[in-house]
């Protein structure tokens, strides 16, 4: 296993469209094991995009779960070619990004989505998620689109916020 160098902004790498996983091998796999540990090294992020460390394929962890705050999840997800497929509501909310290490942004994303996503195996799944745990795989899809929250914000002056010390 090895952790990852992650591309921050304005590395124009991350504007890259990511093409869809079609090889559910071993290589695949250990690729995943990386950036696990990727996600977890330093400040542990709830969310993680294959882009995010050069390999521009439609992969992303999502976990939610060790929020300091409890909110509504479904555990440690692996999404292979992961689509939304159904919308509802919209909430503003902050984001923070391991590609922008020194801001924070508040971003309208929907209230609830419906999910599919293949597995590590290439299997089929679907989920209904709400809040933090939508909003965190809204945020994810969008790097594999080449889209930053920098690119969500409605206003810069002021939707976009300094900070100190990444936190979760
Ligand atoms: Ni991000």
């Amino acid at each position: 296993m090895a952790v990852l160098d992650i591309l921050v902004y304005p590395d124009p790498r991350l504007k890259q469209v990511s093409e869809p996983v079609t090889r559910f091998d071993e290589e695949l796999h250990r690729f995943l094991e990386d950036l696990e540990e990727t996600r977890l090294a330093g400040p542990a992020a709830v969310g993680i995009a294959a882009p995010q460390v050069g390999r521009f394929q439609r992969i992303v962890i999502v976990d939610v779960s060790k929020m300091r705050k409890p909110v509504p999840n479904h555990g440690h997800l692996i999404l292979i070619n992961p689509e939304i497929i159904e919308w509802e509501g919209f909430a503003v909310g902050r984001e923070g990004c391991l590609s922008v290490p020194d801001y924070t942004g508040n971003v309208i994303r929907a209230e609830r989505i419906r999910l599919q996503a293949q597995d590590p195996q290439g299997e089929l799944h679907t989920w209904d998620m709400e809040g933090f745990e939508a909003r965190a795989v809204q945020h994810e899809i969008d790097h594999l689109d080449g889209l930053l929250f920098l690119d969500r914000l409605v206003s810069r002056r002021n939707d976009l916020f300094r900070r100190k010390v990444y936190r979760k």
